[in-house]
Protein backbone atom coordinates (compact mmCIF):
# COMPACT_ATOMS: atom_id res chain seq x y z
CA UNK A 1 0.00 0.00 0.00
CA UNK A 2 1.20 3.54 -0.59
CA UNK A 3 1.29 6.00 2.27
CA UNK A 4 -1.71 7.77 0.92
CA UNK A 5 -3.99 4.74 1.30
CA UNK A 6 -2.93 4.56 5.02
CA UNK A 7 -3.17 8.51 6.52
CA UNK A 8 -1.75 11.75 6.04
CA UNK A 9 0.52 11.57 8.11
CA UNK A 10 4.25 12.36 7.48
CA UNK A 11 7.22 10.19 8.91
CA UNK A 12 10.62 10.00 8.26
CA UNK A 13 13.64 7.91 8.27
CA UNK A 14 16.65 8.92 10.26
CA UNK A 15 18.78 6.90 9.71
CA UNK A 16 22.07 6.89 11.67
CA UNK A 17 25.72 5.42 10.39
CA UNK A 18 29.00 5.46 11.63
CA UNK A 19 32.01 3.87 13.48
CA UNK A 20 31.30 1.69 16.10
CA UNK A 21 31.60 4.42 19.17
CA UNK A 22 30.97 7.03 17.36
CA UNK A 23 27.75 7.76 19.02
CA UNK A 24 24.76 6.63 16.86
CA UNK A 25 22.79 4.97 19.86
CA UNK A 26 23.24 7.69 22.02
CA UNK A 27 22.02 10.32 19.57
CA UNK A 28 19.29 8.35 18.27
CA UNK A 29 18.15 7.82 21.99
CA UNK A 30 18.07 11.52 21.98
CA UNK A 31 16.58 12.32 19.11
CA UNK A 32 13.57 9.95 19.85
CA UNK A 33 12.80 10.79 23.00
CA UNK A 34 12.55 14.55 21.57
CA UNK A 35 10.57 13.52 19.00
CA UNK A 36 8.07 11.69 21.71
CA UNK A 37 8.07 14.48 23.91
CA UNK A 38 6.72 16.45 20.95
CA UNK A 39 4.05 14.13 20.41
CA UNK A 40 5.56 12.26 17.68
CA UNK A 41 4.78 8.42 16.80
CA UNK A 42 8.58 7.04 17.30
CA UNK A 43 9.96 3.25 16.75
CA UNK A 44 14.21 3.16 17.51
CA UNK A 45 15.30 0.26 15.56
CA UNK A 46 18.75 0.03 17.25
CA UNK A 47 22.14 -2.50 15.73
CA UNK A 48 22.50 -4.16 19.27
CA UNK A 49 19.22 -4.65 19.77
CA UNK A 50 18.09 -6.18 16.03
CA UNK A 51 21.20 -8.33 16.82
CA UNK A 52 20.10 -9.61 19.96
CA UNK A 53 17.13 -10.33 18.79
CA UNK A 54 17.87 -12.39 15.97
CA UNK A 55 21.16 -13.95 16.96
CA UNK A 56 22.40 -15.67 13.56
CA UNK A 57 23.27 -12.14 11.89
CA UNK A 58 26.85 -12.17 11.16
CA UNK A 59 29.48 -9.80 10.06
CA UNK A 60 30.13 -10.43 6.74
CA UNK A 61 29.56 -8.05 3.81
CA UNK A 62 26.43 -9.82 2.43
CA UNK A 63 25.03 -10.14 6.19
CA UNK A 64 25.58 -6.60 7.03
CA UNK A 65 24.00 -5.73 3.37
CA UNK A 66 20.84 -7.89 4.63
CA UNK A 67 20.71 -6.65 8.00
CA UNK A 68 20.16 -3.18 6.91
CA UNK A 69 18.11 -3.75 3.80
CA UNK A 70 15.69 -6.04 6.53
CA UNK A 71 15.69 -2.76 8.80
CA UNK A 72 15.03 -0.42 6.11
CA UNK A 73 12.06 -2.43 5.02
CA UNK A 74 10.94 -2.13 7.91
CA UNK A 75 11.23 1.75 8.62
CA UNK A 76 9.53 2.00 5.34
CA UNK A 77 6.51 0.59 6.60
CA UNK A 78 6.19 1.92 9.50
CA UNK A 79 6.86 5.00 7.47
CA UNK A 80 3.91 4.83 5.65
CA UNK A 81 1.99 5.22 8.81
CA UNK A 82 3.61 8.51 9.72
CA UNK A 83 6.17 6.92 12.26
CA UNK A 84 9.46 9.01 12.72
CA UNK A 85 11.64 5.45 12.44
CA UNK A 86 15.34 6.29 14.43
CA UNK A 87 17.80 3.59 13.18
CA UNK A 88 21.63 3.39 14.39
CA UNK A 89 23.32 0.83 12.47
CA UNK A 90 26.96 1.19 11.57
CA UNK A 91 25.52 0.45 8.06
CA UNK A 92 29.25 0.41 6.36
CA UNK A 93 27.88 -0.54 3.01
CA UNK A 94 26.98 2.59 0.55
CA UNK A 95 25.06 0.34 -1.66
CA UNK A 96 22.76 -1.69 1.30
CA UNK A 97 22.11 2.42 2.47
CA UNK A 98 21.49 3.19 -0.85
CA UNK A 99 18.91 0.69 -1.49
CA UNK A 100 17.48 1.89 1.84
CA UNK A 101 17.14 5.20 0.54
CA UNK A 102 15.03 3.96 -2.65
CA UNK A 103 12.86 2.04 -0.14
CA UNK A 104 11.83 5.11 1.90
CA UNK A 105 10.14 8.59 1.25
CA UNK A 106 11.51 10.12 3.41
CA UNK A 107 14.93 9.03 4.06
CA UNK A 108 17.25 11.16 5.98
CA UNK A 109 20.93 9.99 6.29
CA UNK A 110 23.15 11.15 9.60
CA UNK A 111 26.43 10.43 9.16
CA UNK A 112 27.84 10.20 12.32
CA UNK A 113 32.02 11.05 11.42
CA UNK A 114 33.64 10.64 14.81
CA UNK A 115 37.09 9.86 13.63
CA UNK A 116 38.29 6.20 14.09
CA UNK A 117 40.94 7.56 16.74
CA UNK A 118 38.62 9.35 18.91
CA UNK A 119 35.82 6.34 18.84
CA UNK A 120 38.91 3.65 19.51
CA UNK A 121 39.81 5.97 22.62
CA UNK A 122 36.16 6.17 24.06
CA UNK A 123 36.08 2.07 23.22
CA UNK A 124 32.61 1.77 25.73
CA UNK A 125 32.11 -1.99 24.66
CA UNK A 126 36.02 -2.70 24.26
CA UNK A 127 35.41 -3.84 21.15
CA UNK A 128 38.05 -1.98 19.69
CA UNK A 129 40.58 -3.25 22.08
CA UNK A 130 39.72 -6.95 21.24
CA UNK A 131 39.48 -6.46 17.44
CA UNK A 132 43.41 -4.73 17.77
CA UNK A 133 44.28 -8.11 19.82
CA UNK A 134 43.01 -10.51 17.14
CA UNK A 135 39.72 -11.74 19.17
CA UNK A 136 37.23 -10.56 17.16
CA UNK A 137 37.38 -10.14 13.51
CA UNK A 138 35.54 -8.23 10.64
CA UNK A 139 35.78 -5.40 12.78
CA UNK A 140 34.46 -1.89 10.98
CA UNK A 141 37.54 0.44 10.59
CA UNK A 142 40.01 -1.53 11.59
CA UNK A 143 39.65 -5.09 9.71
CA UNK A 144 36.13 -4.27 7.85
CA UNK A 145 35.41 -1.19 5.64
CA UNK A 146 33.14 1.49 6.31
CA UNK A 147 32.00 3.02 3.40
CA UNK A 148 31.11 7.07 4.17
CA UNK A 149 28.30 8.63 2.41
CA UNK A 150 29.29 11.02 0.00
CA UNK A 151 26.26 13.33 0.24
CA UNK A 152 24.36 12.77 3.32
CA UNK A 153 21.51 15.16 4.82
CA UNK A 154 23.31 15.59 8.36
CA UNK A 155 26.73 14.88 9.18
CA UNK A 156 28.01 15.21 12.97
CA UNK A 157 30.97 14.56 14.27
CA UNK A 158 31.04 14.23 18.19
CA UNK A 159 34.36 14.91 19.00
CA UNK A 160 33.28 18.65 18.35
CA UNK A 161 29.62 18.56 19.53
CA UNK A 162 27.68 17.75 21.95
CA UNK A 163 24.90 15.48 22.46
CA UNK A 164 22.15 18.18 22.93
CA UNK A 165 23.82 20.25 19.97
CA UNK A 166 23.51 17.61 17.54
CA UNK A 167 19.99 16.76 18.84
CA UNK A 168 19.03 20.56 18.04
CA UNK A 169 20.89 20.56 14.49
CA UNK A 170 18.98 17.18 14.48
CA UNK A 171 15.47 19.06 15.14
CA UNK A 172 16.09 21.95 12.72
CA UNK A 173 16.51 20.33 10.35
CA UNK A 174 13.32 18.28 10.77
CA UNK A 175 11.28 21.48 11.09
CA UNK A 176 13.33 23.08 7.88
CA UNK A 177 11.96 20.37 5.82
CA UNK A 178 8.37 20.46 7.13
CA UNK A 179 8.63 17.06 8.56
CA UNK A 180 8.04 18.56 12.28
CA UNK A 181 6.23 22.14 12.85
CA UNK A 182 8.38 25.18 13.45
CA UNK A 183 8.89 26.98 16.97
CA UNK A 184 9.48 23.98 19.67
N1 LIG B 1 28.90 14.35 21.84
C1 LIG B 1 28.65 13.04 21.99
N2 LIG B 1 27.63 12.46 21.33
C2 LIG B 1 27.42 11.12 21.44
N3 LIG B 1 28.16 10.31 22.20
C3 LIG B 1 29.19 10.84 22.89
C4 LIG B 1 29.49 12.22 22.81
N4 LIG B 1 30.56 12.48 23.57
C5 LIG B 1 30.92 11.31 24.12
N5 LIG B 1 30.10 10.32 23.72
C6 LIG B 1 30.22 8.92 24.14
O1 LIG B 1 30.58 8.14 23.02
C7 LIG B 1 30.07 6.84 23.16
C8 LIG B 1 29.26 6.52 21.92
O2 LIG B 1 28.74 5.24 22.06
P1 LIG B 1 27.47 4.73 21.26
O3 LIG B 1 27.11 3.44 21.89
O4 LIG B 1 26.42 5.79 21.13
O5 LIG B 1 28.11 4.49 19.81
P2 LIG B 1 27.53 3.69 18.58
O6 LIG B 1 27.87 4.52 17.41
O7 LIG B 1 26.11 3.35 18.81
O8 LIG B 1 28.42 2.39 18.58
P3 LIG B 1 28.04 0.88 18.13
O9 LIG B 1 28.07 0.89 16.62
O10 LIG B 1 29.16 0.05 18.69
O11 LIG B 1 26.70 0.54 18.70
C9 LIG B 1 29.21 6.83 24.43
O12 LIG B 1 29.99 6.30 25.48
C10 LIG B 1 28.93 8.30 24.64
O13 LIG B 1 28.69 8.63 25.98
MG1 LIG C 1 25.07 1.53 19.01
Amino acid sequence: MKRSEHNKARGAVLWFTGLSGSGKSTLASDIARRLVELGLPVEHLDGDQLRAMFPGTGFSREERDSHARRVGFLSSLLEKYGVFVVTSLISPYSESRRAVRDMCTGFIEIHVSTPLDVCEKRDPKGLYRRARNGEITQFTGVTDPYEAPADPELTIDTSSMSAERAGDMVLAYLAEKGFVPNGR
